[in-house]
């Protein structure tokens, strides 16, 4: 760790983790246990200060002496998410209108419809992969619907998704060849986006696209600049988080038999309820870990930290800490306390959680309520492995009985 940008007692204690280790990608959380039993705060490479404890993580979160440098900034195409105030705000309150509780509510027939089609497919093949064959096509079905980007578009806009999330890890995680394929991507996806929003300027509907784009014209706030990154990140963020919430919550229920008997009595509605939804995020939280640099002088776990200082706040660390979550390894879905962090906190707190909520408590709900037995097929799951930000399966393949 560089001694100019990290002082206090416990600054020689610091033991060395690689939140970017490949071998993390099978399972992370015995690693995080012993680091976050060993320190608050670990070295990592590139002179990255991790951040390990719920408490330390979720004050980061909320810490605007914490933002983003040039080290630690979500890529351009990633709009406000990557700001500090004062640009930040105003976007946000842009986009939020989209995500208000009723805009939220105002979705859920539509949600519905899809998660029941894709269901009779699912149910008529009985073999199925849930991540590809319901999990991805539905939040991608969500997130368009949004913007009413056409059914035939979904293939090429889902391929275009996992070499730009790529673009989430800080630059110094990233190969040449991940850059060159994220740029590639993300470049004919904006030029997709443009086309759609000069036809949206034409014949203007009631999608969010649309809205967005008139607003960029009238110029005030928002302009041109900054609406191409905005609508990429509301059709970015959603899809692979959401989906990923989806196979990692049927996975953590398919492993643990006695809460997927539970799961099926907190069905209500069609729907997961609240608190068991959130014992799914927490257990295995789609967002691993999000990065910030410090900005101005600030203090975590005892340790002062100076500006420019490039932290990595680990989510699934802070999700199973024991000094906040009673037996922390255990799927519980009766867990009382739950101040999970999977949708992080502050100013950047997830936008879209209401969207994605209600999206995976009705696709696991649904999927529950419409089955008799779900099994898992035999053989390894194995997860993702490009990248340490985002954590999902590479594939789910189940046998489902219909109800
Ligand atoms: C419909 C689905 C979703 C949409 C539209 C969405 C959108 C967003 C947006 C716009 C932000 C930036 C907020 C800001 O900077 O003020 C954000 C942040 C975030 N989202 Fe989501 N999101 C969705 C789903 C998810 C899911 C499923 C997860 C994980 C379980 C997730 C985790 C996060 C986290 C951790 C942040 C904070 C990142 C940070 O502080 O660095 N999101 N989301």
């Amino acid at each position: 760790m560089n001694p100019s940008t990290i002082s206090g007692p416990k600054a020689a204690l610091h033991p060395f983790f690689d939140p970017f280790d490949p071998a993390l990608h099978a399972d992370p959380y015995a690693r995080y246990t012993a680091v976050r039993e060993a320190a608050a705060l670990c070295e990592g490479p590139h002179g990255l200060v991790v951040v390990t404890r719920h408490a330390d993580v979720s004050r980061a979160l909320r810490d605007n002496r914490l933002g983003h440098g040039p080290l630690t900034a979500p890529n351009r195409i990633f709009s406000f998410l990557g700001m500090d105030p004062p640009h930040h705000g105003p976007l946000r309150r842009l986009a939020a209108r989209f995500f208000s509780p009723a805009a939220v509510s105002a979705l859920a027939p539509r949600i519905t419809a899809a998660v029941d089609e894709l269901l009779d497919q699912a149910l008529r093949k009985r073999q199925v992969d849930l991540l590809a064959d319901f999990a991805y096509p539905l939040s991608l079905r969500v997130v368009c619907g949004l913007f009413a980007l056409p059914e035939q578009d979904q293939a090429w806009i889902r391929e275009q998704t996992p070499p730009i999330a790529r673009l989430l890890d800080p630059a110094y995680a990233l190969t040449d060849h991940d850059v060159a394929t994220a740029h590639s991507a993300a470049g004919g996806f904006v030029a997709y986006l443009h086309r759609k929003i000069n036809e949206r300027r034409r014949h203007p509907g009631p999608d969010a696209l649309s809205a967005l784009a008139a607003e960029a014209d009238l110029g005030t706030e928002f302009t041109r600049r900054d609406l191409l990154p905005m609508c990429a990140l509301l059709l970015l963020a959603g899809y692979e988080t959401t989906a990923n919430v989806i196979a990692n919550g049927a996975l953590a229920l398919l492993r643990h038999p006695d809460q997927l008997a539970t799961a099926r009595d907190r069905v209500d509605g069609g729907r997961l309820d609240g608190g068991a939804m959130d014992e799914l995020l927490r257990y295995d939280s789609s967002i691993q870990i999000t990065f910030r640099t410090v900005q101005r002088p600030t203090v975590i776990a005892g340790t002062s930290l100076a500006p420019g200082t490039p932290t990595a706040l680990l989510i699934g660390s802070a999700n199973h800490d024991p000094r906040v979550f009673a037996d922390p390894a255990r799927l519980d879905l009766d867990r009382a306390h739950n101040p999970h962090l999977s949708f992080g906190a502050g100013i950047h707190y997830c936008l879209g959680a209401p969207l994605a909520r209600l999206e995976a408590s009705l696709a696991l709900g649904r999927l529950l309520a419409r089955t008799r037995a779900i099994e898992l097929s035999s053989g390894p799951v194995r997860h993702k492995d490009t990248t340490a930000t985002v954590r999902g399966v590479e594939a789910l393949p189940v046998v489902l009985t219909p109800a």
